[in-house]
């Protein structure tokens, strides 16, 4: 049994692995990497590695560079996220961008994948690098469908969920499948792991757009209002554009073309036409299925903290 102060240990070695393990022959990325890490993070994917791996029955202490690598892919997709969406802010400081350019911000990116890709293909047994590069296809695959996607009002739900499966949920369920796996526990327990991950990971990205539109810049330590200045089409919006003003969807229109508008104003008519409390809903609605998922690991103490982390997300 890992009990609280236990729990917290293992993260602080997590961070020193990134601490003392993590370097690259090219100083100037190192640099930027341990920057972003530095700054913070809720560390999410490796912990549902490390609870995943409990959940297998292993000692999560012997799976901790798995946990770490989740986190720097998730890193270097930040870096080149924050390049894609022009956003200036990330984890409370300056994106990458900001301070080295896009141009390093592309290679430090694609290096650090590269840099994962090269330990964990030498470190890791079949599937898990698979896994893992499937998993990248797919987070790339996601940031193209949406940007594709890019202003499009007719966007369905499901046609936003596939995106999302993609370009975020992916990643939370290779991070607690790999964890499973690592743990040699049963084709059930990885599979329900896994579906676990792909709910929570669609539960999570309905919150992360809720929040683009409700938070404290500060608090939330990038930019608010960057979804609809750069025109995405998230759930909040998609649920508003579904009641079907015309005036609404008139209004948003403009705004898309490039008309002048107020980001603030176009916030208030989406809680109005009921996309934020519909947002909440399918929140929930996922964050229930990610616990559901969880049934075949009987009562055990990860799935305890699995099903609180689906239900944070359903508090504001
Ligand atoms: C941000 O992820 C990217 C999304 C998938 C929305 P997090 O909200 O987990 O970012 P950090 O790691 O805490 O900074
Ligand atoms: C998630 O989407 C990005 C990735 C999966 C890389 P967002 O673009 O909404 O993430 P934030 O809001 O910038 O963190
Ligand atoms: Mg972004
Ligand atoms: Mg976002």
């Amino acid at each position: 049994m890992i009990e609280q102060q236990q729990e917290e240990s293992l993260y602080s070695l997590v961070e020193d692995f990134f601490r003392n393990e993590f370097s690259t022959d090219n100083p100037l990325i190192t640099e930027a990497v341990r920057r972003m890490l530095a700054a913070g993070g809720k560390r999410l994917r490796p912990r549902l590695t490390l609870l995943a791996a409990e959940a297998g029955g292993a000692q999560p202490q012997e799976h901790l560079p798995l946990a770490a690598y989740m986190e720097l892919i998730h890193v270097a997709t930040l870096i080149h996220d924050d390049v894609v969406d022009k956003a200036d802010t990330r984890r409370g400081v300056n994106a990458t961008a900001v301070d080295y350019g896009n141009r390093i911000s592309v290679l430090a990116g694609d290096y650090l994948f590269a840099w994962i890709f090269k330990n964990v293909t030498a470190q890791y047994p079949a599937p898990i690098p698979h896994i893992l590069s499937a998993t990248l296809a797919d987070i790339c695959d996601g940031e193209v469908l949406q940007l594709r996607a890019l202003a499009n009002l007719d966007l369905p739900l499901s046609g936003y969920i596939d995106i999302v499966l993609k370009k975020t949920a992916s990643l939370f369920a290779a991070s607690a499948e790999c964890g499973a796996i690592m743990a040699g526990t049963s084709a059930q327990r990885i599979a329900a792991l896994r579906d676990y991950g792909l709910s929570y990971g669609i539960a999570f990205q309905m919150k992360d757009d809720l929040l683009d539109m409700t938070a404290d810049e500060m608090k939330l330590g990038k930019p608010v209002g960057n979804d609809l200045r750069e025109r995405k089409m998230t759930i909040p919006l998609i649920l508003a554009l579904e009641r079907g003003d015309p005036e609404f969807r008139a209004r948003v229109e403009r705004f898309y073309d490039g008309g002048e508008d107020e980001i603030a104003g176009i916030i208030v008519e989406i809680g109005r036409h009921g996309g934020l409390d519909g947002t909440r809903e399918q929140i929930a609605q996922y964050a229930e299925r990610a616990k559901l998922s969880l049934t075949p690991l009987g009562s055990i103490r990860a799935r305890g903290v699995l099903a609180g982390l689906a239900d944070a997300l359903t508090r504001d």
